[in-house]
């Protein structure tokens, strides 16, 4: 298999569905790569990872951390960084963070939260070699000043918003961008109204291809389960009972046995 590009990942719009999912170690995605279109260095890092309570203290040092890990065990899959918040607030700053993640790791892509407000950032990436996914709907960033996390496409002027903003970050040069938290009909009209792949996470099933968060999907994270998160595995309950078999296996001297031994 041949390491996907960001041209791989437009051309699939119209003819197959994209899939993303998180992973924040090359542990992790290894196991994932080449299983999917795109792995995110996603800063959901900070929460289910870092166990804080939002995305907003993760730090440029930390993600950059994490992305090399990831690309050194995802060879196959495209890879994108998350610009933490903070890290892109005018052209100048986002162009060198975003060079130092480029630099420092093998980085495929990163990714820029906001609509048209920030079209110019994703320009002067663009226009500097650094490949962009935008991010536009519920944005994890804004949950501070927004007082929450909020679905969008609620009306039509929201509706109209968002798709000025898709369209700004089209024409930007953004080679894709993640719709979340946006009503599926409204995702539906944006993913029509653009040329470039949307990837959705909580916008229903006419985008272009979906993104889940590796820990609510496998289960990992089995504390609260959003609507838009569908469980593939139980891995909290599963690792429990296999731990749970381990301490007793310690506790009863069943481990280690001969089997598991130097003689
Ligand atoms: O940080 C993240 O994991 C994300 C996805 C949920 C899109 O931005």
């Amino acid at each position: 298999m041949n390491k996907k590009n960001i041209n791989n990942i437009k051309l699939l719009k119209g003819n197959e569905k994209i899939s993303m999912i998180t992973a924040y170690d090359a542990l992790m995605a290894n196991i994932f790569d080449g299983i999917v279109d795109m792995i995110l260095v996603g800063d959901s890092l900070s929460m289910s990872f870092g166990g804080d309570k939002d995305t907003l203290s993760i730090t440029l040092k930390d993600m950059i951390y994490h992305t090399k890990a990831v690309c050194k065990g995802a060879k196959n899959s495209l890879v994108i960084c998350d610009m933490p918040f903070g890290s892109y607030q005018n052209k100048n700053q986002a162009l060198k963070n975003a060079t130092k993640v480029y630099k420092l790791s093998e980085v495929d892509a990163v990714k820029i939260e906001g609509g048209i407000d920030r079209a110019d950032i994703i320009k002067e990436l663009t226009k500097n070699s650094i490949a962009v996914m935008g991010h536009i709907g519920l944005m994890p960033q804004f949950v501070r000043y927004e007082g929450g996390y909020k679905i969008k496409g609620k009306n039509e002027n929201e509706k109209n918003r968002l798709i000025k903003d898709a369209k700004a970050i089209e024409e930007a040069g953004a080679f894709c961008i993640v719709l979340e938290g946006i009503k599926s009909k409204v995702a539906e009209e944006i993913t029509e109204a653009i040329n470039i792949p949307t990837i959705g996470i909580g916008s229903g099933k006419y985008t272009d291809g979906q993104v889940l968060v590796w820990s609510d999907m496998l289960g990992f994270f089995d504390k609260f389960q959003p609507k838009f998160v569908k469980r593939y595995f139980e891995g909290a309950s599963i690792i429990k009972k296999a731990v749970n078999e381990y301490v007793e296996d310690v506790k009863s001297g069943r481990f280690p046995d001969v089997e598991h031994s130097y003689q």
